[in-house]
């Protein structure tokens, strides 16, 4: 997948590893300067250098998506390095799986904050200068665990289910400005988050998928490349869901 990102600048949530990283250095290979926030320092650094290292252009933020203070001095950092925030990719999240009935306040309560809370507070951050530019693309990472549900997940797919119904909320106040709003939903991927399942479950899982396979971050990477490009500007609203065809 290329589109023409030239100059634009883009901020990619939990952009240290996994999924987020595959799409920072996705951004960066077809133009985009990425500012990459995550937690950990030294990742970060090491995530900044896979991007700079190809000639691109990146910067390291550390910052609690769930913390308002730490979100805004993150976004009025990023404006004051590159002036201007094109491109918002809400993708940092967490797992805290445990069926419902055992599940603590705090395993509620953590999952919410990172992964719905999160994105209200970058978008509401990154919306403002977007909103002055009269263009801007926000992307946030969803789950097909929030579009059907899954067992051990009450606290993951709620706050999934929430952030779909964040984004068509978003898409709507945001049309006016010209700022579109969509969600990529990703099935099973290879990652550090779902290599600690269980092989079998993996093995099941595959067999259950039409398209035969496990899901790659290059494949949740090209959708949001799509959602970020040009070629995408009468798209708002939307959840695309890349799942090899598992949810059909
Ligand atoms: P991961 O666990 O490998 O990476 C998550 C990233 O988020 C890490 O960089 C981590 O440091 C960051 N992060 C966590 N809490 C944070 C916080 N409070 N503030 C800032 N950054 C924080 O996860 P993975 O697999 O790459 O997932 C990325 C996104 O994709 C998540 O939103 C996840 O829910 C979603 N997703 C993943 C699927 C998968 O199969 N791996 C399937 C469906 C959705």
């Amino acid at each position: 997948m290329q589109v023409d990102l030239k100059d634009k600048v883009a901020v990619v949530t939990g952009g240290t590893r996994g999924i987020g990283l595959g799409i920072a250095q996705a951004l960066a290979a077809n133009g985009a300067k990425v500012a990459v926030v995550g937690t950990n320092p030294e990742k970060l650094k090491q995530a900044v250098e896979s991007i700079t290292a190809t000639g691109a252009e990146a910067e390291g933020y550390i910052c609690n998506v769930a913390s308002t203070e730490e979100v805004e001095k993150t976004v009025n950092a990023v404006l004051e390095k590159f002036s201007k925030i094109d491109i918002l990719v809400n993708n940092a999240g967490i797992t805290r799986d445990v069926p419902l009935g055992a599940m603590k306040d705090e395993e509620w309560d953590d999952v919410i904050a990172v992964n719905l809370r999160g994105p209200f507070l970058f978008t509401r951050a990154c919306s403002k200068p977007m909103r002055r530019a009269k263009k801007g693309r926000i992307i946030n990472i969803t789950s097909i665990s929030g579009l059907i549900g899954n067992k051990g997940q009450a606290n993951y797919s709620a706050s999934k289910a929430g952030l779909i119904g964040f984004t068509r909320t978003a898409s709507k106040e945001l049309a006016g400005k010209n700022i579109t709003v969509n969600a990529v939903a990703p099935g099973f991927i290879e990652t550090d988050m779902t290599n600690v399942l269980p092989e079998i479950y993996k093995t099941e899982l595959k067999s259950r998928t039409p398209l035969g396979r496990i899901g790659q971050v290059a494949d949740v990477a090209a959708a949001v490349l799509f959602f970020a490009g040009d070629e995408a500007n009468f798209i708002t609203g939307q959840i695309l869901t890349v799942d090899g065809g598992l949810i059909r």
